[in-house]
């Protein structure tokens, strides 16, 4: 057990609060530094997502005077480590996101480990002392984060050892807090997703629990909600009447990696679609909230979900267009198909591209379609939504110009291009009356200086503040599977699925869903 820490080590001040430079941002942006002391437990602290993601973002938030004066990270996994090994693993973890070794050692003291067998009741007990000890030598005052990097196979279980070791209650306020954190997959279908947070709320209660969604922390898919509601030029034309469709992307270069043992089950509706896609769906179509605060905003989420529109299964080929890639070229690299990837079944039939069209049974929304299209090995990474709006009602140039003017068009590039860009119409210049396209052009990060937060920084900021803003609501969760698993269900039953070519932009069978100004290209 370590001696009492009594002080942090000095800090860079990037994130003292204070009145952005440069005149063009507004308000107290900088930060929001924790200040309630809080120990975060990573279960599968020896796991790929520890190591990739969860230890730079930490070590990044230490860095920059994010983390409380008081903290420890406990790693617990199935591995026999002292809490040195495990430093000095998370150590390289951190020097490979970018860390700085001189600010290693200073975090190295807020560094435990406890190894547990998640099976055993005593391990949980064994972790539970273990925790009260550092609280008292560290003085974290009972504030705890659980993060579950493991399968979601263990999820049941940790939680449920937790609450029989009796560290998810909180009993008053001067107690401390005990929050859990779940990535998705949340369940594989409805019944199962209901299943898993039954168990969780066995030990848990709903405002224990944070159901990450990594894409509401990027900062382009938070500032789709800022753009629209804190301007008063978008949302008087955000609807039917001025919204022509709307096209939700999420292209990716990569393959499926190491991965098939999870995706391989899983295939693109469930592993893009019943979250992400989702997600941005919502951003772009919900009503403003009374105010920017977590459960308002959730609520808005969940009545977009409840507004899906039911597909009709009897004609799901009109809505849904299924591909998986085949071998072709990528970005200059030659690369196999699916189906030859390490750990796929020589026989899958799991979809990696999927094109929808969606629409919402509600008032601002009737009778627009949504695309959503999202694949993998597709020509290159993007992740944009693209708002197409009306043509004019009349063109008073028809003689001159034909009947059609080129519509406006509002881009959100979310990556790895952060823009926002809009296309409209000014003559051209010269004797003639002429139209020509122009594009105007924002780049999300013009004229910032302050400091920039990774989405899994932003998350364990979020967590440990108790902000649920960007995180999964279990009726949204419900209500998403609810509107997927009849889908799913019914491309099981029958054969949906066309072949595309590694660097294509999907299968041409999606111009049966995609009209042709909305292809990607
Ligand atoms: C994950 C999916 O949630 O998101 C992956 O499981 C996908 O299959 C990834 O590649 C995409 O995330 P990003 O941030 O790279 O767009």
């Amino acid at each position: 057990m370590p001696k009492k820490d009594t002080g942090i080590p000095d800090k860079p001040s990037a994130f003292i609060e204070g009145e952005a430079q440069g005149g063009v941002e507004t308000g107290q942006c900088l930060l929001e530094r924790v200040t309630e002391p809080c120990c975060i437990v990573i279960f599968g602290a020896t796991g790929d997502l520890t190591s990739r993601k969860l230890f730079p973002a930490l070590h990044h938030l230490f860095v920059s005077g994010g983390l409380p004066e008081r903290f420890a990270v406990v790693g617990a996994s199935r591995s026999e480590l002292d809490h040195d090994a495990f430093r000095e693993k998370m150590r390289e973890a951190a020097a490979n996101g970018g860390g700085q070794p001189g600010h290693w050692e200073a975090m190295a003291r807020h560094v435990f480990y406890q190894s547990i067998d998640y099976s055993k009741p005593e391990s949980f007990d064994r972790l539970a002392v273990f925790l009260g000890e550092l609280d008292e030598e560290m003085g974290l005052a009972g504030n705890r984060v659980f993060y579950l990097a493991v399968p979601p196979t263990a999820y049941k279980v940790i939680s449920s050892r937790l609450g029989g070791a009796g560290m998810t209650r909180e009993r008053s306020p001067d107690e401390g807090y005990s929050r859990l954190v779940v990535e998705k997959p949340f369940g594989h279908d409805l019944d199962s997703a209901m299943a898993l947070d039954a168990a969780l709320h066995e030990s848990f209660e709903e405002h224990q629990i944070y159901r990450i969604d990594h894409y509401l922390a990027k900062e382009t898919v938070q500032n789709v909600a800022l753009l629209r509601f804190a301007n008063s030029i978008f949302e008087p034309i955000w609807n039917r009447r001025y919204i022509q469709s709307v096209r939700i992307t999420a292209a990716e270069s990569l393959g499926v990696g190491h991965r098939a043992g999870y995706y391989d089950h899983a295939g693109v509706l469930r592993d893009m679609f019943q979250n992400h896609m989702m997600q941005l769906l919502s951003l772009c179509a919900m009503e403003p909230p009374s105010i920017f605060e977590g459960e308002r905003v959730r609520d808005e989420k969940t009545k977009v979900y409840g507004a899906l529109q039911p597909m009709n299964l009897d004609r799901l080929e009109n809505r849904l267009v299924l591909g998986q890639y085949s071998s072709g070229v990528v970005e200059g690299e030659k690369v196999a198909s699916y189906i030859d990837e390490p750990g796929v079944a020589e026989d899958s039939r799991t979809p990696t591209y999927a094109a929808m069209k969606v629409h919402l049974d509600n008032w601002r929304w009737q009778g627009v379609p949504f695309y959503l299209i999202s694949g993998k090995r597709l020509a290159e990474k993007r992740t944009e939504i693209a708002v197409q709006f009306k043509e004019v009602p009349c063109s008073m140039f028809r003689h001159i110009l034909g009947e059609h003017i080129t519509t406006n068009r509002l881009t959100l590039g979310i990556q790895p291009r952060e823009e926002i860009s809009l296309t409209f119409q000014t003559k051209a210049p010269g004797p003639k009356v002429c139209l020509r396209s122009v594009l105007m052009h924002f780049d999300y990060y013009q004229g910032h200086q302050g400091p920039v937060l990774d989405a899994y920084e932003k998350v364990l900021l979020d967590v440990m503040m108790g902000d649920h803003t960007l995180f999964w609501r279990q009726d949204g969760v419900n209500l998403c599977w609810s509107f997927l698993t009849p889908i799913l269900d019914a491309c099981g039953e029958r054969n949906m699925l066309y072949l595309y070519r590694a660097g294509s932009w999907g299968p041409q069978e999606a111009s049966r869903v995609i009209p042709e100004d909305m292809e990607l290209r």
